[in-house]
């Protein structure tokens, strides 16, 4: 049973990434399939709050260290910004909520939807980071004997990804839309979807390397002991 939910936990997640990469490219795919995997993205945010449901009413119980303030404040902006996409996102509708009309409000409604969108990103990347012992552990089960060699290679490829991340980062203009300097997105049809999907990809990676190494550090500094 334990691990049947275990497994339904981590399928959620993987829907919950692979529909954030999806909804990023916007146009580029279709504005359609955008509202109904946007519409998918809300349904895994519920069933993965409702699987999660102990962390969130512990939340008052127990200290709190750096690593616990530092994944609290995350759920926390985590919460505000996916709200954010989600209503501006039906204010904004073209096809599914079609009948919602917003004239006088849509630039205000496209801007919040662009903060929230690119916030997200980053936000949702470091907070899997934070969660990506799970994966090392998983893929650690598959082997009997640990490897340093394997454990090496795996870091390197690592390492390569978050580099060509960071360049996709600086490529695709990710900064200047976080930013808000620029304020329409820069799709180009005629390279298609799929290389801006692998960049995006790259930067998701490269954030939860971030978020990966950023929580073992974390978690270091909150186990040493305050000297005496
Ligand atoms: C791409 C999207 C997301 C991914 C991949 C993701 C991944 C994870 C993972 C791996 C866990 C550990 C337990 C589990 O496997 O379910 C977790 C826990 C949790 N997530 Fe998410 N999550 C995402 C989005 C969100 C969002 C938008 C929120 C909104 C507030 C959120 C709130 C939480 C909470 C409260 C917990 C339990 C506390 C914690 O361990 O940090 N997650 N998430
Ligand atoms: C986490 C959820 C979502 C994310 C990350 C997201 C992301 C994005 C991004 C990156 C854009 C392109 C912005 C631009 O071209 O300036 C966009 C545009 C748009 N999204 Fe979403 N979206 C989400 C949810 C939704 C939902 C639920 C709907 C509606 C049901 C929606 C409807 C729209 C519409 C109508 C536009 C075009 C706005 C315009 O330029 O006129 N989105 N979204």
């Amino acid at each position: 049973m334990k691990n049947k939910r275990f497994t339904v936990k981590i399928l959620i997640d993987i829907g919950m990434t692979i529909c954030l990469l999806l909804l990023m490219p916007y146009s580029l795919l279709s504005e359609t399939a955008h509202e109904w995997i946007g519409m998918v993205m809300l349904l895994l945010f519920i069933l993965h709050h409702i699987l999660n449901h102990k962390w969130l009413t512990s939340i008052s119980k127990g200290k709190y260290n750096a690593f616990r303030i530092t994944q609290t404040v995350l759920v926390i902006m985590m919460f505000i910004l996916m709200m954010g996409s989600m209503i501006s996102g039906i204010l904004l509708s073209n096809h599914i909520f079609k009948w919602i009309e917003i004239s006088g409000s849509y630039m205000t409604a496209r801007q919040i939807h662009m903060f929230c969108a690119y916030w997200g990103l980053v936000v949702m990347s470091l907070h899997l980071g934070l969660h990506w012992n799970i994966v090392v552990v998983m893929a650690g089960r598959l082997w009997k004997n640990s490897s340093i060699i394997r454990k090496w290679m795996v870091r390197t490829v690592a390492a390569v990804i978050a580099g060509y991340g960071l360049y996709a980062f600086y490529r695709r203009q990710i900064g200047d839309y976080l930013l808000m300097k620029v304020h329409f997105v820069f799709y180009d049809y005629e390279e298609g979807v799929f290389p801006f999907l692998i960049d995006y990809l790259a930067v998701m990676i490269l954030i939860a390397f971030i978020g990966y190494y950023g929580g073992l550090l974390l978690k270091k500094t909150s186990k040493r002991k305050p000297k005496s």
